[in-house]
């Protein structure tokens, strides 16, 4: 029987579900990047919460937590994004990324930048508006996006990610959209179990800055199960 089960997040689980994603995350260099501090990721995630519930109905921040049902503690956790339109890639969760890193000058900040603007800009470029390369539904309006996976490493390899991963891909079918997720190497199998496919590996070389590693990522895609009329 399992031990744990998948809830809503709420906003006073925020700082707990940070710490476990940082600790999922050790040694992944991207979420290095794009999450620098667990301080100012929590505020990135309340902002994006306090955002989310002002969207219209249609347009949804969706966060689960996975729970240790003995100790109440958050031992996983995802956040997908559904909206309508192109709002999606310019409002806050995903500006604010950048503008805060932008408004630093150091050296590392400036590598932070440039790899977060390749990351979302081929984000915008593949899904975003009538000339996206890989537009998601087929009015080219919708998009369906697992942003955040992550379970607690004493609690991997039980089935809790897939479940989680699981729970949002439902949701996608039931809306008849295609998903994507940029996924890292740990979580490819994850994706694959649930229905996705590697479509492409990608890669943002470290340019200028040598020290720094080759960022990798799989641009991954799901059908939905069933298509609903648009
Ligand atoms: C990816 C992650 C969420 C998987 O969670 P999990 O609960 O261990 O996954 P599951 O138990 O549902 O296992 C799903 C499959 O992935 C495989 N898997 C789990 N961890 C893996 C890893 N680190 N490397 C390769 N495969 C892995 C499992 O073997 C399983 O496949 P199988 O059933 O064929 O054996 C978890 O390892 C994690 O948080 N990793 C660090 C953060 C990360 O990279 N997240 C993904 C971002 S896109």
């Amino acid at each position: 029987m399992a031990t744990w089960s998948i809830a809503p997040l709420h906003i006073e689980d925020l700082d707990e579900f940070v710490q476990c994603q940082f600790l999922a995350f050790v040694g992944n260099p991207l979420h290095d990047v794009v999450y620098p501090t667990q301080p100012a990721s929590a505020e990135k995630h309340r902002k994006a919460i306090n955002e989310g519930s002002k969207l219209q109905a249609d347009n949804e921040i969706i966060y689960l937590k996975a729970v240790d049902i003995r100790s109440g503690n958050i031992v996983g956790g995802i956040k997908c994004c559904y909206y309508v339109g192109e709002d999606v890639l310019t409002s806050s969760p995903y500006a604010a990324g950048i503008t805060d890193v932008e408004a630093k000058a150091t050296d590392n900040d400036q590598y932070c930048c440039y790899v977060v603007n390749e990351f979302l800009g081929k984000r915008a470029s593949d899904i975003k508006g009538q000339h996206a390369r890989k537009f998601i539904a087929k009015d080219r309006k919708h998009g369906w996006i697992i942003d955040i996976l992550f379970v607690h490493p004493e609690y991997s390899r039980r089935g809790i990610g897939r479940e989680l991963v699981a729970r949002t891909c439902s949701m996608a079918d039931r809306r008849g959209l295609k998903a994507i997720v940029e996924a890292s190497p740990a979580g490819k199998r994850t994706y694959e179990l649930c229905g996705y496919q590697s479509k492409e590996v990608v890669t943002i070389p470290p340019k200028q800055w040598t020290d720094k590693p080759v960022q990798l990522y799989y641009w991954m895609e799901r059908e939905p199960l069933r298509q609903v009329r648009r």
